[in-house]
């Protein structure tokens, strides 16, 4: 256990030492720990699908408490310093999703591609994800409460400094990958124009109804016990925090358009989260109607998880049926990537992905 247990913490060391030793030019990473206290209402039965959004109280119970949230937070030495973007992985992924440390960094960092460009990120891991705080009850760990430690974490960061000698950030733009993305959502739902986000990238993530199956099933990936998976690395958890075997579904149908070191990586890095998080995915049906920063959704044409179907072939139809529970938003756009699956940023295509994002990014920092 413990070897395991080294192995993963020298993956996520080895990428700091990368960041810092070959990014060090243009720009500067360090790895953050922040607490973070959020005290919200979830479901009684971790089963709602809408994650609490339609039930009274007599139906919830608080959950009120301080997680450690982990991060790494990556600087330009010269560029924006007003604008930060928060990062939020999807469902058994880390913070590692936005900078995996294979090929040096060259080709699949999200992080050093827009640090390069001048624009400071923090990559965080999900509340019971990764480094951060992983509350022995999955039951805990609903939509209410991690979209809540997003939401909370930004409005920190927009009144005390990350580190020292960095400012409040002024502007934050939310960018998910999945679950990430369901999240931010589900946060632009109960937040409305409170929310601390002042724009959304939405990526790897669709309107899902509460009929619809977890995205992902009827597909090769398995939901399994972590426990079960891994006994020695998750031996002791509560068996309702799962991960996901079977991983090719993230990637294109195409076995050429992605590295075969990827796939390995992924497994290898593969982390967990409880299974309400699955289910939750349908409150994206309930509109965000007080929301008013500008949000965009990107999906990749070769998403097996997203884009059976074709769903995602006429990007017009898409975009209305999406469009429908923003109604108040800034602005409202569907991109549609050719060529990439589900995880946007780990195939050939990443670079494609990139260019998509950081524009959205650049737009959105100047509304
Ligand atoms: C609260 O929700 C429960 C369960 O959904 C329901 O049985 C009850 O009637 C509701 N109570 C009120 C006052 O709406
Ligand atoms: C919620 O947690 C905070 C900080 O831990 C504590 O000060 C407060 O008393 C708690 N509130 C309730 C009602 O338990
Ligand atoms: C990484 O990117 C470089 C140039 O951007 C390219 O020449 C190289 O083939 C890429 N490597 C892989 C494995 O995709
Ligand atoms: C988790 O918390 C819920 C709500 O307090 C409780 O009903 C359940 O028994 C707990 N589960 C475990 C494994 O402790
Ligand atoms: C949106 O704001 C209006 C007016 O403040 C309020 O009545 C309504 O409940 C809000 N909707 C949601 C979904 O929060």
């Amino acid at each position: 256990m413990l070897l395991r247990t080294l192995s993963v913490l020298l993956l996520h060391l080895s990428s700091l030492y990368l960041h810092l030793g070959a990014a060090s030019a243009s720009c500067s990473c360090s790895s953050v720990i922040v607490p973070v206290h959020v005290d919200v209402l979830v479901p009684k039965d971790p089963t709602d699908v809408f994650g609490g959004l339609k039930s009274n109280e007599t139906s919830q119970r608080r959950v009120n408490a301080t997680y450690d949230i982990y991060g790494v937070f990556c600087q330009p030495n010269a560029g924006n310093e007003d604008v930060l973007q928060l990062l939020a992985h999807g469902f058994s992924y880390t913070s590692q999703y936005w900078s995996p440390p294979i090929e040096e960094f060259r080709n699949y960092s999200y992080t050093a591609f827009s640090c390069e460009r001048g624009m400071p990120s923090l990559a965080v891991d999900l509340l019971a994800a990764g480094l951060s705080s992983r509350p022995a009850n999955a039951s805990d760990v609903q939509f209410p409460t991690s979209s809540a430690v997003l939401s909370q974490l930004a409005q920190q960061l927009k009144t005390a400094p990350i580190l020292p000698g960095v400012r409040p950030f002024q502007k934050i733009i939310g960018i998910g990958h999945s679950l990430g993305s369901a999240l931010f959502n589900f946060g632009a739902i109960v937040d409305g124009v409170q929310s601390p986000f002042d724009a959304m990238v939405l990526t790897s993530v669709l309107v899902s109804g509460p009929n619809d199956p977890p995205p992902g099933s009827g597909t090769s990936a398995i939901f399994i016990a972590a426990r079960d998976a891994d006994p020695l690395r998750w031996g002791a958890l509560d068996p309702a925090y799962v991960t996901i075997n079977g991983r090719t579904v993230f990637y294109p149908p195409d076995p050429t358009a992605y590295s075969p070191r990827m796939l390995i990586f992924d497994e290898f890095t593969k982390d967990v989260g409880p299974l309400n998080m699955a289910l939750q995915l349908a409150s994206s049906s309930i509109p965000a109607a007080n929301y008013t920063g500008a949000v965009a959704k990107v999906v990749g044409a070769e998403d097996q998880v997203l884009c059976g179907a074709d769903r995602c072939v006429d990007v017009e139809a898409l975009t209305t049926a999406e469009q429908v529970v923003w109604p108040a938003a800034k602005s409202f756009e569907v991109l549609v990537l050719q060529g990439s699956g589900h995880d946007l940023n780990l195939d050939f295509r990443a670079g494609a992905a990139f260019e998509t994002i950081f524009g959205l990014v650049t737009r959105f920092s100047a509304m």
